[in-house]
C-alpha cells in the first residue's frame, strides 16, 4: 500500500492500535501451530480469564490481527455520512410496504455514494427489526418497481440484463426470486439492501470506488496494486455506512439489526458484524474460505486458491500464508468469536463442499468458549446436526441440501433465527 494512502487510513486508528500493529511479526517470523489458535491466549501467551479482560486486551488484538494479516484496514467514515431520503412510497408491493430510497454520501463528489433501499412493513405497530442484505446486482435486482434507482456502477455480466458491466432496464427484478420481500414484511420485519458495487467495484484492476478515492485524497500518485488492497474490507465500511442511517431511521429498531450477505457478501456479513457492535446478529450465508471456513482446513477453497484468484479482496500480507496457513495466528473462529455475545448463524448448502461447511462447523465450536465466557452458551449440539436441521443457538448453524445460491428456503431459515432471538416482530 502506498504509504500517502497508509497514512489516510491510519489517521482513523487510535494510536494504541496503531502500536499494536507495528508490533506484529513479520508473517514468516510467526510460530508454525497447526492447531487452530485458543481465542482467549493474547498473542505474548497470557491467558484470558475475565470478560474485562477480553474487552480491553483480547478482543482489540484480533481486531488488529485480522486487519494486519488478513483483510486490509477498515477504514472509518473519513467524515460524517449524509443521508438523502430521495422518495417514500407508502404503496409499495400495493401497500403491503413502504419504500425509501436513500442516498448516503460523503460531501465530496468524488467520494462513493451509497443507494440504499429500506422496505418496512405498513402493518408494523412500532420500530421493527431489520435484516440489512447485501446485494450483488444492485437495489434495483431485489424488486421490478421501478422507482428503485438503477446501480450506476459496474457489475457483474451474470447479472440479469447487465450490459457491458451496467444495468439495464431489463436488470429490473432479476434477483427478485431470491429476496422474498412480500414475505419478509408479512413476518413483520424491514429489509434494507445496497450493492457492493457502489463501495467498490469487485474488480482486481484499480478503477474507481472507495480505495481510489482515498488514495485521491491522500494525494497518492500510484494506488493500491490489486495485491494489495482489502476489498471486502470496503464493502464492510460500506455496511457500516448503511448502518449509519439505519439507526437514524424512526421506523427501524436499532437494536435489531441483522447483517446477511451471501457468498462473498457473507465474508463481508462476517466482518462487518464482527467490527461494529451496533450490528446486533449475522448471518454469513455459504462464506466460505476467507469467511467462516477454517483457513488450516483441507476441504473446499483454499487460502492460496482464492489469493490467486481474488487478489483485491485480502491485504499483500495474507499472500505470505498461502503455502504456511499454519503460521496464522489466528483462525476464522477467532473472527466468529468477536462477534460474542451476539447471535451468529452460520448457513450452508450440503452440495456446497467449496465452502466446507463442517468445517464451518467446527469454527463455531472453536469459537464457544469466548461465547460462555460471556455468559452466551456455546453451540446447542455437540456434533453435526442432520441436513435440514435449524441449530437456533446463539452460535447457530444450519445445512439444506442443495448447491451454492441463496433461496426463498434459505430466508425463511434466516428468520426462524431472527425470530429466536429478537422474537417475533408481531
Ligand atoms: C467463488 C469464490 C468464493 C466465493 C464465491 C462467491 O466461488 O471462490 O470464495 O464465496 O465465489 O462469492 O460466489
Amino acid at each position: 500500500m502506498v504509504p500517502a494512502l497508509r497514512r489516510v487510513l491510519a489517521i482513523a486508528f487510535t494510536g494504541a492500535s496503531l502500536a499494536l500493529a507495528a508490533n506484529f511479526p513479520d508473517p514468516a517470523a510467526l510460530p508454525v501451530r497447526q492447531a487452530w489458535p485458543d481465542p482467549l491466549q493474547c498473542l505474548d501467551g497470557s491467558q484470558v480469564t475475565s470478560v474485562a479482560d477480553w474487552n480491553a486486551r483480547r478482543k482489540p488484538e484480533l481486531r488488529e490481527l485480522f486487519q494486519h494479516y488478513m483483510y486490509g484496514r477498515i477504514p472509518v467514515a473519513p467524515v460524517a455520512p449524509q443521508f438523502k431520503v430521495n422518495g417514500v412510497y407508502r404503496d409499495f408491493l400495493g401497500g403491503k410496504g413502504t419504500l425509501k430510497v436513500v442516498t448516503v454520501s460523503f460531501g465530496d463528489p468524488s467520494a462513493p455514494t451509497i443507494d440504499l433501499m429500506v422496505v418496512t412493513p405498513n402493518q408494523a405497530k412500532g420500530r421493527v427489526p431489520v435484516f440489512l442484505g447485501i446485494n450483488f446486482c444492485g437495489n434495483h435486482a431485489l424488486s421490478e418497481d421501478p422507482r428503485i434507482p438503477l446501480a450506476k456502477g459496474w457489475l457483474y455480466d451474470s447479472c440479469k440484463g447487465c450490459k457491458d458491466g451496467h444495468a439495464t432496464d431489463a436488470s429490473r427484478g432479476g434477483q427478485a426470486v431470491d429476496w422474498p420481500i412480500r414475505e419478509i414484511l408479512d413476518r413483520g420485519y424491514a429489509l434494507a439492501s445496497f450493492c457492493t458495487s457502489d463501495v467498490d467495484p469487485d474488480r482486481k484492476e484499480f478503477t474507481e470506488g472507495l480505495y481510489a478515492w482515498l488514495a485521491a485524497k491522500s494525494g497518492a500518485t500510484t494506488p493500491p496494486q490489486p495485491a494489495d488492497r482489502g476489498t471486502i474490507a470496503a464493502w464492510a465500511w460500506g455496511a457500516h455506512r448503511c448502518v449509519d442511517y439505519l439507526v437514524t431511521d424512526p421506523d427501524l429498531d436499532p437494536k435489531r439489526i441483522a447483517l446477511v450477505g451471501h457468498s462473498r457478501n457473507g465474508k463481508t456479513a462476517l466482518l462487518a458484524a464482527a467490527f461494529d457492535e451496533r450490528i446486533a446478529l449475522a448471518i454469513p450465508h455459504q462464506a466460505g474460505c476467507g469467511g467462516t471456513a477454517p483457513n488450516r482446513g483441507t476441504v473446499g477453497e483454499s487460502v492460496q486458491r482464492i489469493n490467486t484468484a481474488f487478489p483485491h479482496w485480502f491485504t499483500a500480507n495474507f499472500k505470505a500464508f498461502n503455502s504456511e496457513t499454519a503460521r496464522l495466528p489466528f483462525d476464522q473462529h477467532c473472527l466468529v468469536a468477536l462477534m460474542a455475545p451476539r447471535p451468529v448463524l452460520l448457513s450452508n448448502a450440503k452440495e456446497d463442499q467449496w465452502a466446507n461447511p463442517s468445517g464451518q462447523f467446527e469454527v463455531l465450536q472453536a469459537a464457544a468458549p469466548v461465547y460462555r465466557l460471556l455468559g452466551a452458551g456455546g453451540v446447542e449440539v455437540a456434533v453435526e446436526p442432520e441436513v435440514g436441521t435449524l441449530v437456533a443457538s446463539r452460535l447457530g448453524y444450519y445445512v439444506r441440501p442443495g448447491k451454492h445460491s441463496m433461496t426463498v428456503g434459505d430466508w425463511r431459515i434466516f428468520m426462524q433465527f431472527a425470530d429466536a432471538h429478537f422474537g417475533e416482530p408481531h
